[in-house]
């Protein structure tokens, strides 16, 4: 069943954080769902402006529709990552998504504000809740490549001042994530004073973490010793998600480790059975282990376990 986030966050607040996982193709929205049932817990599913015209929107969309039918016990929301004012607006119109994610952290503060504003006002004619962004992670997205060094963290008094002019339903903070394979040199360091801070003059508001996968060091070797040239790296560690949680992160946005484990089952599986090309096989394989790791997530993030509840509070 398609939610709003809105409802998924209430329960969740303070409690749990829910995965939003991205999806580009049938093999992943198998195993997310395969995954997410496994583990029992209520998701969200990120399309961003690449994935929808990766092949062409309505494919997505239709796949999505038909794991609806496919898993009917599967309670998520549907929701655009990373739009600019005219992916939300598209996605508004169409009536398919129950959220969407307006990204105008690049922007100065009042422009970001009177942007999202606007997104607001439409999306919340329709029912749609919206989640934006102010401060700035680094590593790369895709309208903007912010460096490392340039990256800003969220002010939190100017958190405050932002969602109550936005109207923004949720709110993404830069707290020292960063998206892409290439996070942390060195010693990572989530800024939990921050998100503290932010919490505090923000009670109970929904907050999101962007660029959070962990790009286990495991997983790079695998796929570097299977032909892969990958570098080393290090991501954000899943151990703080519990953390994060109980300072009001409600959602947690992972899609670099889920390429990761792609990358891996498919050099793998050509490296050792190289007579094969059944493309099927291969995504046999996928499912089976990107359902894994949905559930493996889910455990860190506490949302594990927690879809009765949810489906008991939905049917009130
Ligand atoms: O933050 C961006 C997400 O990982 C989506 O990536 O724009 O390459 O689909 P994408
Ligand atoms: P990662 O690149 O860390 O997976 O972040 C994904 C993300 O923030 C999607 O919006
Ligand atoms: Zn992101």
């Amino acid at each position: 069943m398609i939610v709003t986030t809105k409802k998924l966050f209430e329960l969740a607040y303070g409690r749990y954080a829910i995965g939003a996982y991205n999806i580009n193709n049938l093999e992943q929205a198998m195993g997310l769902f395969r995954g997410n049932l496994d583990s029992q817990a209520p998701f969200i599913i990120q399309i961003s402006k690449g994935a929808r015209t990766y092949t062409d929107k309505r494919m997505l969309e239709a796949i999505i529709r038909a794991a609806d039918q496919v898993f009917p016990q599967a309670i998520f929301a549907v929701h655009l990552d990373h739009g600019d004012v005219e992916a939300c607006m598209d996605c508004i119109q169409s009536g398919f998504y129950s959220s969407v994610m307006i990204d105008a952290s690049d922007k100065p503060f009042e422009e970001n504000i009177r942007i999202t504003r606007q997104i607001v006002d439409a999306a919340h004619k329709k029912g749609i809740v919206v989640e934006a962004e102010l401060g700035q992670l680094g590593g790369v997205e895709e309208h903007v490549s912010v460096d490392e060094k340039n990256a800003h963290l969220t002010d939190p008094k100017q958190a405050k001042e932002f969602v109550e002019k936005s109207g923004c339903d949720s709110l993404a903070v830069a707290i020292g994530t960063s998206h892409g394979a290439y996070k942390f040199k060195g010693a990572q360091a989530l800024r939990m004073d921050v998100l503290a801070e932010i919490q505090k003059r923000l009670p109970k508001f929904p907050l999101v973490m962007h660029g959070s996968s962990s790009v286990p060091k495991e997983e790079v070797d695998r796929i570097n010793a299977a032909g892969g040239k990958l570098k080393d790296t290090k991501g954000v560690n899943e151990n703080e998600f519990a953390k994060a949680a109980t300072l009001g992160v409600t959602k947690v946005n992972i899609d670099t480790d889920g390429r990761l484990v792609w990358t891996r089952v498919h050099r793998e599986f050509f490296r050792d059975t190289p007579e094969k090309f059944d493309l099927r096989d291969p995504g046999k394989v996928f499912m089976k282990e990107y359902a894994k790791f949905i559930a493996h997530k889910n455990e860190k993030l506490g949302s594990a376990g927690k879809l009765p509840e949810v489906q008991k509070a939905l049917a009130r």
